[in-house]
């Protein structure tokens, strides 16, 4: 990617789509501001279920604070696999840790948070007295799926820029002290981490995916 974003050529939209990638590992180099801005725009450029658009896009490059994250993630971690006691189930969670902390490494990190949203459709349920059982069969899951397609188009835009990332769940497990860091309210939540940053390298593999043929049916 040229150091002016307005210089770097337009990739095709199936290129980007069939090329991005997760990457993990990026160069010290900062991706520009502007290159930035571009991704968080591309966020709000996405569908919302009645289009509440209830998300706000943080972009951290304060390394104080990205270590901070990752001490609590950690903390967290550690507290979680004290109450498992059995080798296996901890080493799993292990795993998760570990692919929890590198976020710290990536020299931007977008905190995508979930602003509170009530669905009118669940308080009108609720309000005609069903019980919290019954009203989950009715939550569709509006508002997480909206948040979802922003973040792809974050990653997306980063892709066609030239920029590599990492959508993060894992780390979440520390999301109210997220929520306290990032003074973000109560009431909001951290529900991914997006690392942006330069490929450290060029020749990252990618998971397989399914066939057409696996997740596809046609019905006529
Ligand atoms: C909702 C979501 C959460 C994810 N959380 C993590 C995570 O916490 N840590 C991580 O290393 N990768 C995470 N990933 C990346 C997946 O592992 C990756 O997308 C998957 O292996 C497919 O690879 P691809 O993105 O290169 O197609 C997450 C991806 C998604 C969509």
């Amino acid at each position: 990617m040229s150091d002016n974003i307005f210089e770097t050529p337009k990739r095709d939209f199936f290129d980007v789509l069939n090329t991005r990638k997760t990457i993990r590992k990026y160069t010290n180099k900062i991706p520009p501001i502007e290159a930035i801005k571009i991704i968080a725009d591309a966020g709000r450029q996405a569908p919302s279920a009645t289009n509440t658009q209830n998300w706000e896009f943080i972009a951290i490059y304060d390394d104080n604070l990205k270590n901070k994250m990752a001490h609590c993630v950690e903390k967290k971690y550690d507290e979680l696999q004290s109450r498992v006691n059995n080798d296996i189930d901890k080493a799993k969670l292990n795993g998760y840790k570990y692919y929890s902390m590198f976020f710290t490494k990536a020299p931007v990190v977008f905190a995508i948070v979930e602003k509170k949203r009530v669905s009118t459709m669940l308080t009108i349920l609720q309000n005609s007295g069903m019980t919290k059982e019954e009203l989950s069969n009715y939550d569709n899951r509006s508002s997480i799926l909206s948040i979802g397609a922003a973040v792809e188009n974050m990653s997306l835009a980063a892709t066609a820029l030239g920029l590599a990332t990492c959508w993060m769940c894992a780390p979440l497990v520390a999301y109210q002290e997220f929520s306290e860091l990032l003074k973000i309210g109560k009431e909001n939540k951290v529900v991914s981490l997006l690392t942006v940053g330069y490929p450290d390298g060029d020749n990252f593999s990618r998971p397989p995916k399914k066939t057409l043929d696996e997740v596809f049916r046609i019905v006529d």
